[in-house]
């Protein structure tokens, strides 16, 4: 039930300066960060991150995007994280996304405005999107010794 989840801050959200507002919702919530760094990944680490998109018509703008300036990883550990975390996100048109979601509090746009101007969407935010996922993800963006365990004044009322 206690889970851990990757979320990157793409370069759209490092560069819009909203790293702090969206770690800040994360932490609201009594999620843990356990590790965090900000890295500029080159092509061939997205390729590996977006391994199962590869052949998708998007895959070249989402490259782009990704490599573009750095971003912020960051594991984010709590109860069914994953799960919690995409629900926070929001869905991935940011259109779609609900208010109250950071893509929906933070982006607007659409897939066919992006399309027909041949742009990519930036939607600020990668969560892993299942358990498999994670802990694939987790284990291409951390070493062992840059996660942590420790206790928040979380733990004390959701978890022990
Ligand atoms: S799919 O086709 O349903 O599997 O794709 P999806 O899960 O919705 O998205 C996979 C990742 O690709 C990003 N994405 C896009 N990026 C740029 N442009 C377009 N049009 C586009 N469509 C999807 C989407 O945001 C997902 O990346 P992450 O980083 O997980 O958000």
């Amino acid at each position: 039930m206690i889970e851990q989840t990757l979320v990157v801050i793409k370069p759209d959200g490092v560069q819009r300066c909203l790293a702090g507002r969206i770690i800040q919702r994360l932490e609201d919530v009594g999620l843990k960060i356990v590790g965090m760094k900000m890295v500029w990944v080159n092509k061939e680490f997205t390729r590996q991150h977006y391994k199962e998109h590869l052949e998708k018509h998007f895959y070249p703008g989402l490259e782009a995007l990704l490599t573009v300036g750095p971003v912020i990883a960051i594991v984010i550990e709590g109860v069914n994280a994953i799960a919690q975390v995409r629900k926070m996100v929001g869905s991935t048109e940011p259109k779609s996304a609900a208010p109250g979601t950071i893509r929906g509090d933070f982006s607007h746009v659409t897939y066919e405005f992006a399309d027909k101007k041949g742009v990519t969407l930036k939607n600020l935010i990668h969560a892993s999107d299942s358990d498999k996922n994670a802990k694939i993800e987790i284990k291409l963006w951390f070493k062992k010794d840059e996660l942590h365990a420790y206790k928040t004044v979380h733990d004390m009322h959701t978890i022990e």
